[in-house]
Parts: C-alpha cells; structure tokens; sequence
C-alpha cells in the first residue's frame, strides 16, 4: 500500500519513544523483553486478532469512552467540520475500523478525500470496502504506517492534496498512549503534515474517579485480558514464540501520581519463555508492561496542544465529563 511512496516532509526530531518501537516487531520484541525492567510497545496489540479484539472492547458497557466518543460526535460532528469544502481532505491517525469516522463523513458530504493511517491493514482494508459503499463519491487512501514516525504519502495521495485544506481527525484517546513528552512531538508533527490554517480533532480521556478507569480497563467478560494476552499470542505465531499463555495474567492499574492507567502482563509462577532462539526468564509475579493510556484534565491538554503550536479551539464534553473532544488549529505562520 505504501510503494511508489514520497517522503512526506515532516521529518522532525521527536523525543524517544520510552517503549521499544521502530525496529520492527523481532527487534522491539527481544529489545523490550531484555531491559530490566520488561516492556513491550502496545502498537503491537493491533495484528487483525488484535484489532477484532479491540472493536468487541469497545462495545462493552464498562469501556464508556468508545460510547461517550460517539456520542460527542453525533451531537456536535457538525460544528466540528464545519467550513469543510470539497476541496478539504480529512486525514485520520490511528483510525482501526473507521466507524466514529462515518459519524463524521455523515455530517460533512462534501467532504471528497480521506486518508486513515493506521498499523492495522486488515482494519484499513474493511473499512475501505464499507465507506467506498457507503460515500461512492468519497476518495478513500489508507495508509499502513506508523504515524509516530515520519510517514510515506503515496504519491498519487501527495498529489491530490495539493491546494486542499487538512483535516486531521484523532478520536479514540489514542494520544493517551503516549508519554507527554512524546504526545507533544506527536502533535507537532501532526501540526506539520496538516499545514498552516490546518484543523486537528483530537478525543481524550479525562481524569476521573479511579474505579471507573479500572473498570474500563478490566472489563468483566475478560475481552480486555484476552486483547493484553494476544500480544504474547502474537509473538508466539509470528515469530515462533515459546510462551505458555495460561502462565500469564491481566493486570491494569491507575497511577494517580502520573495520570495513567498502565496494563501488564504478570507472570504467575517461574518460567522461561525462548524467543527466536533466545531464553527469557521470569520470576513470579515479574511483570511485562504492555501499555500506558494517560488522561488529561481539560485544561492539561490544551496547555500540552500549545506547547506543541497549537491554538486550542472549542472542547466538547459529555454531562459526566467523562470524556472530551478538543478542536486545535494550527497558525496561519
Ligand atoms: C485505541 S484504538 C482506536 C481506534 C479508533 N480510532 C477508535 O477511536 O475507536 C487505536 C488504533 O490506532 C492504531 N494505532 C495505534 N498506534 C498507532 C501508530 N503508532 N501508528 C498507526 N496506527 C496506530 C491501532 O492499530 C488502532 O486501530
């Protein structure tokens, strides 16, 4: 999907990811399970399993955030594009199946170019197939890449945007997933591929009474359990993995201190698990660190948009303040 690429100019230097990421799924693997203290990158929760894993997630009534999203966007899609023209191309970062997307596409029909990037091609290529369906006049151009690294445009996508206005379209708390000195150089970059005048919707997840947040990510059907356990899956069916999945357990907590819900994996008894030849050891109770999904107050996130260039617009919340829709554009200089 990605050949006949041109480089995009956003090439900037962003902070180091603190997770192992950008070699390759082996590399970040052995990488992340040699530190000391044992990590692997939640970009690699999402193989199709994963993604499928993901949208049975969001449709649990202790996942609010999928819900409230959808919800702020029913209600207020509209406002949020408004002014988008045909000539106006809405890229989305990190966009799985696509579905709060429709929300969108439903309130602004002129809108003619739509460019998700996510990871996940298997997500691209359905929701590719449903919204060419459903808006035969829209022009739908996936991008399989990392958006936390400098991405390709296809060139044919490079020339189409000339002279359209960008949209670019975060919903999911996917920004959460990243430290905040990462989230910056993110929407920095962000700021850059959208251009000057560019407009940036972005869904984040508020701060709220801990138990909700661990509800949400301890779901009590054990979908999240098994989305957190494919990871090793993963590892075991693409590159030949040892693990023994019934000796691993779901773990989320909430570290109020940081503002961050972390997901691990804790290991129930002593074991060794051998990766591409590799031997690694665990104690009981050893944990791998699969994921961090920070939340912001209202106000916390329009100083860390700033900090990145942006001018925070309107913010949108549910009644509970659960969760918020914040708009950013970036400056015409
Ligand atoms: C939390 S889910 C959100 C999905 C959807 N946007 C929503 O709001 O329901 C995160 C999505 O972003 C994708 N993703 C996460 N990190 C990514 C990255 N660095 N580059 C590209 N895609 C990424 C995953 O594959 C997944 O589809």
């Amino acid at each position: 999907m990605t050949q006949g690429c041109e480089p995009m100019t956003n090439e900037i230097d962003r902070a180091r990811p603190a997770e192992p990421r950008g070699r390759g799924f082996a590399a970040d693997v052995l990488d992340g399970l040699s530190r000391p203290e044992k990590r692997l990158s939640c970009l690699y929760f999402y193989d199709a399993v994963g993604c499928d894993l993901f949208d049975e997630i969001t449709r649990l009534p202790d996942y609010y955030p999928t819900r409230v999203e959808t919800d702020i966007l029913a209600s207020h899609g509209e406002e949020m594009l408004d002014g988008a023209s045909e000539e106006a191309a809405l890229f989305e970062f990190g966009s799985g199946s696509s579905r709060k997307t429709e929300i969108l596409l439903e309130r602004a029909p002129l809108l003619s170019l739509y460019a998700p990037i996510d990871v996940c091609a298997s997500a691209l290529d359905n929701a590719r197939a449903r919204l060419a369906a459903r808006f035969p006049h829209l022009r739908v151009s996936p991008i399989a890449a990392d958006f936390s690294r400098p991405v390709a445009l296809p060139r044919d996508l490079a020339e189409d945007l000339a002279g359209r206005r960008r949209i670019g379209f975060f919903p999911g708390s996917t920004i959460g997933n990243f430290a905040p000195e990462e989230a910056r150089g993110l929407l920095l970059a962000m700021r850059l591929l959208l251009g000057p005048g560019g407009r940036l919707i972005v869904g984040v997840d508020l701060k709220k009474e801990p138990s909700r947040l661990i509800a949400a990510y301890n779901d009590a059907r054990g979908v999240t359990a098994a989305f957190n356990l494919n990871l090793l899956a993963r590892i075991n069916r693409e590159l030949g993995g040892g693990f023994d999945l019934s000796g691993f357990g779901h773990q989320a907590i909430y570290d109020e201190r940081a503002g961050r819900v972390e997901m691990r994996l804790v290991s129930r008894r002593r074991q060794t698990a051998t990766i591409a030849g590799r031997d690694f050891a665990f104690s009981r109770g050893e944990a791998i660190h699969t994921e961090d999904c920070y939340k912001y107050a209202v106000d916390e996130f329009r100083a860390a948009a700033s900090g990145a260039g942006w001018l925070p617009g309107r913010v949108w919340t549910d009644a509970e303040a659960l969760f918020s829709v914040h708009e950013l554009t970036a400056p015409l200089q």
